[in-house]
């Protein structure tokens, strides 16, 4: 595929990434079938930018994320991060790296130990790092702490004496403890209450802006993703659909999956209301996929042909592609 940005500006450069799990039946556990999770991603992060990748759940969000942080092993593709194909590193190669690439879950209170203070949860990550002496850390957390908008007095509180909303930027005070470049941030604002998600994001722009940080900004609700994001990666059943710059999709999005997903966002002006494409039915198994577009049995626009080939990218502009013949 041809790449969109061949500048060495690039913190994480994945290509053709490939995730497959065996779905084994019976008392032999034979395989009989293929989750195909991650089926030949491709894109760049650039250094300070941020990458939303957006997509109904089982698409296969979580999946790339955990093969880019080699928590799983790729089935094939390449992922080069700061430079160095990581993709066949070892756990051992790996561990330096670990401190470059933090994670932000979507279950705040799930990430944080219960039995540990909101400062030594943070600490924790310094000591690991090696930073500094007791006193040093101790200095640094409430510096984290403030950073992230909590009193520097809280560090001695345990996790359920926060809220939803406070937990989720201890979350993110300990993932900038080690001072990564690349933050995946997965559905950080999905398990929090509407009026604190605004709060949150806003923080995690901020923190951008201030540290020079790259995010994966992984969601389901294309509205948030447009809002913090430079470049967006449309994603269903394992597959990219649509790729382009923000603003770019926003003004002129093409693929039939990305219209249905902006219909369910709501436009202020009434004038400027989008046709209504309404998604029906619930998304289809990603288990051995019919061939053809991942899309076919959701689309309206579905012929003949997308049933029978492969259907790759075509290019709406140099930084815009879509996974669609019938719209270009
Ligand atoms: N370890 C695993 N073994 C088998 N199947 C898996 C495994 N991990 C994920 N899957 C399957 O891969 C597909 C993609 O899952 P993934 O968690 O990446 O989706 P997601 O886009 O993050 O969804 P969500 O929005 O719900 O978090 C799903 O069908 C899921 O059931
Ligand atoms: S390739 Fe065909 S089925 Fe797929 S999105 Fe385009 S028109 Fe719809
Ligand atoms: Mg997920």
């Amino acid at each position: 595929m041809q790449r969109m940005n061949s500048s060495n500006n690039i913190v994480l450069s994945v290509e053709g990434l490939k995730k497959y799990f065996p779905v084994r039946r019976g008392f032999l556990q034979k395989v009989f079938g293929w989750i195909r999770a991650v089926d030949g991603v491709d894109f760049d992060i650039e250094k300070g930018k941020t990458l939303g990748l957006v997509g109904e759940s089982g698409c296969g969000k979580s999946t790339a994320s955990r093969l880019i942080l080699k928590l799983l092993e790729p089935d094939e593709g390449k992922i080069v991060f700061q430079g160095r194909d990581i993709s066949r590193f070892s756990q051992k190669q790996m561990k330096p790296l670990r401190k470059e690439m933090q994670v932000i879950f979507q279950d705040p209170y799930g990430s944080l130990n219960p039995r540990m203070t909101a400062g030594e949860s943070i600490e924790e990550g310094l000591r690991a790092s090696g930073v500094g002496d007791r006193g040093e850390r101790k200095n640094r957390v409430e510096e984290l702490l403030e950073m992230v908008g909590i009193a520097a007095s809280s560090a001695d509180r345990y996790p359920h004496e926060f809220s939803g909303g406070q937990r989720q930027r201890i979350g993110i005070a300990r993932a900038l403890s080690v001072e990564p470049s690349l933050i995946i941030c997965d559905e950080p604002v999905s398990a929090l209450d509407v009026s604190i998600q605004a709060q949150v994001i806003n923080l995690i722009k901020e923190l951008q802006t201030r540290l020079g940080l790259s995010y994966l900004f992984i969601a389901h609700d294309l509205n948030v993703v447009g809002y913090v994001s430079d470049t967006v990666a449309v994603m269903y059943l394992g597959h990219i659909m649509e790729y382009a710059p923000a603003d770019e999709l926003y003004e002129n999005p093409l693929h039939p999956y990305t219209l249905a997903l902006l219909s369910a966002v709501p436009v202020p002006e009434p004038d400027h209301r989008r046709e209504l494409k309404t998604l029906s039915g619930d998304v289809p198994s990603p288990l051995d996929p019919p061939p053809g577009c991942r899309f076919q049995g959701r689309c309206s626009l579905v012929e003949d042909r997308c049933r029978k080939e492969e259907i790759g990218f075509y290019h709406a502009s140099e930084k815009h592609r879509v996974r669609c013949w019938k719209v270009i």
